[in-house]
């Protein structure tokens, strides 16, 4: 392979268009972008002009943008795309398939949904000179009827995205666990289930588990959470990982995940760093993390790199240009409320939520070079969405040399012994 240049942006949940000639600060940042070779990019939303359907589950906000907003991003440099993440579903199958469609015709290169399991899971490449590379994306967070599913010798598949499906077991000391037992047997939550074991229908749970409706636990000798990967997923994704290495000189892995742990949203699961190792083992190169909204740290595994998270690039929600009746009748709001009314009570007119969050509106944009099938540098380059504008404003990428946020991705990089120099306001990953 040639040596090739890569960069990477997180979490793009873009409503509004770009202004002609771009936002102050705008070209800087198409700048770095448009130097590197390989410009990937997490679109967080669904592309259509409302004429789907909304699905009765979103990933929180209903995501919709303008399919010209496509173009937009492409504007920005971007040319490798990740369509798999907790909004994929927010229209349901009419809205993944007119995503696809609409990134389809802008010849946009992209994997992670599709019309079926075999689509979704696929891995999309991007030719570049002297380097092939790939790109298999997935997603573990997002209610079920988002997955695609594959198609059988009687039936078609389903439209939807790529799963990573992960299993969460609870584990409680003595006393807490005889507690967790004490409120299922109060408050009759397990009644149905324990009609099911005594009619001979289900199963009784094994010896020191218990079950709260879909939440599992177990005693221990310690409260702590444990977090695997779902065996199926992981194999139909290491084995296109093994096939994408044959086919191509680089493999990146894209993964969308809002799943914590414990309760800090800045450090990845277990599953989440059990899975991107065993994609490196299978032959990954770069495993690009992004879901929580904020950063995570960075690990180097045997000669792969592991980006947990890399936090939002365009965070636009508030401007979204319609809502469902769902989300209103979730909130007990009349069904003639407008969106930006709906916006300014969910935030407590920008005084809670992620408004508020430092970490929601500042990140880094990792730029790496590779050559010879190794990575030889890696440098992040901070930037802000502009936190304290006003919600027309707000949301987009002006690069800003932070000694701040270089700091603190310092620190969220300690836990896995990844030490960042900081030069002249550019984050220098020991490598
Ligand atoms: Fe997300």
């Amino acid at each position: 392979m040639a040596k090739t240049t890569f960069i990477a942006a997180g979490d793009a949940f873009v409503t509004r268009r770009l202004p002609r000639g771009g936002y102050v600060g705008f070209q800087p940042v198409k700048e770095l972008i448009t130097s590197h070779d390989v410009a990937f990019l997490n679109l967080e939303s669904t592309f259509h002009e409302n004429e789907c359907s909304p699905a009765v589950d979103s990933g929180g906000t209903w995501a919709m943008s303008d399919p010209r907003t496509l173009d937009d991003m492409m504007e920005y440099g971007f040319n490798l795309f990740n369509t798999a993440n907790n909004h994929s579903g927010d229209f349901g199958i009419e809205g993944v398939l007119a995503t696809v469609r609409n990134l389809k015709e802008r010849d946009m290169i992209f994997s992670g949904t599709g019309e079926d399991l075999a689509q979704a899971a696929k891995a999309c490449y991007l030719e570049t000179q002297g380097t092939r590379v790939a790109l298999i994306s997935c997603c573990s967070s997002m209610p079920n009827a988002f997955r695609a599913g594959a198609q059988s010798a009687e039936m078609p598949g389903r439209p939807g995205l790529n799963p990573l499906r992960f299993n969460q077991v609870f584990h409680l000391d003595h006393e807490h666990f005889a507690m967790a037992k004490q409120v299922a047997k109060v408050s009759g939550v397990n009644a149905k289930q324990e009609r099911s074991i005594r009619n001979g229908y289900a199963v009784p749970p094994k010896e020191g588990t218990l079950s709260i409706g879909a939440t599992k636990f177990v005693e221990d000798e310690t409260s702590w959470v444990e977090s695997t990967c779902n065996k199926q997923d992981l194999k139909r994704i290491t084995d296109e990982v093994m096939e994408a290495k044959r086919q191509a000189d680089v493999v990146l892995v894209s993964i969308h995940n809002h799943h914590i742990d414990g309760s800090e949203n800045y450090e990845p699961p277990q599953f989440l760093q059990d899975f991107s190792k065993a994609c490196i083992d299978a032959g990954a190169d770069v495993i690009i993390g992004h879901g929580p909204h904020e950063l995570q740290g960075i690990e180097l595994y045997k000669g792969g790199l592991i980006l947990y998270s890399i936090g939002n690039f365009i965070f636009q929600t508030e401007t979204v240009e319609f809502q469902p009746w769902d989300a209103y009748a979730n909130k007990g709001m009349p069904l003639d409320t407008k969106v930006g009314a709906y916006m300014s009570e969910r935030s407590a007119n920008g005084t809670r939520g992620y408004g508020v969050q430092w970490p929601i509106w500042n990140a880094v944009l990792p730029s790496w070079t590779m050559e010879d099938g190794k990575i030889t540098e890696l440098k992040l380059y901070p930037y802000d969405l502009g936190m304290e504008l006003p919600r027309s404003q707000k949301g987009v990428p002006v690069l800003n040399g932070s000694t701040k946020t270089l700091q603190y991705m310092q620190d969220l990089c300690k836990p896995f012994g990844t030490e960042v120099d900081i030069v002249d306001g550019v984050g220098i990953v020991r490598l």
